[in-house]
């Protein structure tokens, strides 16, 4: 059997954008996918799934929908997160050419399921390097990240960028730009994530922005703008300036929200967060509901997310420097 884990991440900035060229700036974070993956006697693929959402529920998936059973989460979300399973032990057999190798997966997961922290993300680098283990081969880094991103593209119908794989392949901070993919010097970030318990469906929420981009010009020149907070975000990442990020943070939030991948319970907790004096806060990932990133050093937003309607959780979050391991 091979095991393998990768981290979960927010958006300090850029998401949605960075599908069409511009930059993003994802940070991985202590939160992680865990897989599991050993070969079998036959060809089928059995998926065991725990906790792919904070409130917990067990899946096995014998690679039929009638397999499937009742659980605690919407059946597009648990289709997603098979297709990105299937995507991902796909992706396995292409590298090692053995087309009919069938494989037991266990997925356990910090990460809550479509939330913005990476989940889809996490658990495809993850069972990619544990699966081409399991047959004897490791990948490097980037034909990692690589694949993990056709397994995205795939799987959210030829929309995505390759910030969430590549992130979560090598941890820390990172910057993506088409296929221009780096890791950032970051500084200590005070990083507080509020979940609304919620989840979005990436890509209905890609596709939405999509739609807007091309009926409005000024929906096209919001996603270039979004493209110049990010650029002034790695300046002020690089200066240490974590004032000005938390001020780039509120006005990316805002181009989002414009978007229309913002949702009421997000703006609360955004609000929440910069009334208890956060230098910043948005939504982080593709939106719709799910989790927001805000950064503050004090334990105000904390207090304040955790009695903000809506917010399910409010946690602290460090930056993960390791990647899949
Ligand atoms: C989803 O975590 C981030 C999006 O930008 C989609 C993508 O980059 O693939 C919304």
């Amino acid at each position: 059997m091979a095991v393998s884990s990768a981290p979960g991440k927010v958006y300090l900035f850029g998401e949605h954008a960075v599908v069409y060229g511009e930059p993003a700036v994802p940070c991985a974070i202590e939160l992680r996918a865990r897989v599991d993956v050993e070969q079998r006697a036959d060809s089928k693929l059995r998926v065991h799934a725990e906790d792919l959402s904070l409130d917990g529920f067990t899946v096995e998936y014998a690679g039929e929908p009638e397999g499937r059973p009742d659980v605690d989460v919407s059946e597009s979300l648990l289709n997603a997160a098979m297709g990105y399973v299937d995507s991902a032990i796909e992706q396995v057999r292409s590298v090692t050419g053995e087309d009919d190798v069938g494989f037991d997966v266990t997925i356990e997961s910090d990460i809550p399921l479509g939330a913005g922290l990476g989940s889809s993300a996490a658990v495809a680098v993850a069972a990619i390097d544990a699966g081409t283990r399991e047959l004897g081969t490791t990948l490097e880094i980037d034909d990692l990240a690589e694949r993990a991103y056709r397994t995205e593209h795939e799987v959210q119908g030829g929309q995505a960028s390759r910030a969430d794989t590549f992130c979560s392949a090598t941890g820390g901070a990172v910057r993506v730009e088409g296929d221009d993919c780096r890791s950032l010097e970051a500084p200590e970030l005070p990083i507080v994530i509020g979940f609304d318990g919620g989840a979005g469906d990436t890509g209905e929420l890609v596709a939405g922005v999509r739609g807007l981009r091309e009926e409005y010009d000024f929906a096209a020149d919001t996603v270039e703008a979004i493209g110049d907070i990010v650029r002034r975000g790695e300046d002020a990442l690089a200066a240490g300036d974590i004032e000005e990020l938390g001020r780039l943070m509120d006005f990316n939030h805002g181009l989002l929200s414009a978007l229309g991948v913002s949702s009421r319970t997000l703006d609360s907790m955004v609000w929440a967060a910069r009334d208890a004096g956060a230098m910043g806060a948005k939504l982080t990932g593709a939106g719709g509901g799910g989790c927001i990133v805000s950064l503050d050093d004090t334990n105000e937003t904390e207090t304040a997310l955790s009695y903000t309607p809506g917010c399910e959780d409010a946690f602290r979050a460090e930056l993960a420097e390791t990647g899949v391991a």
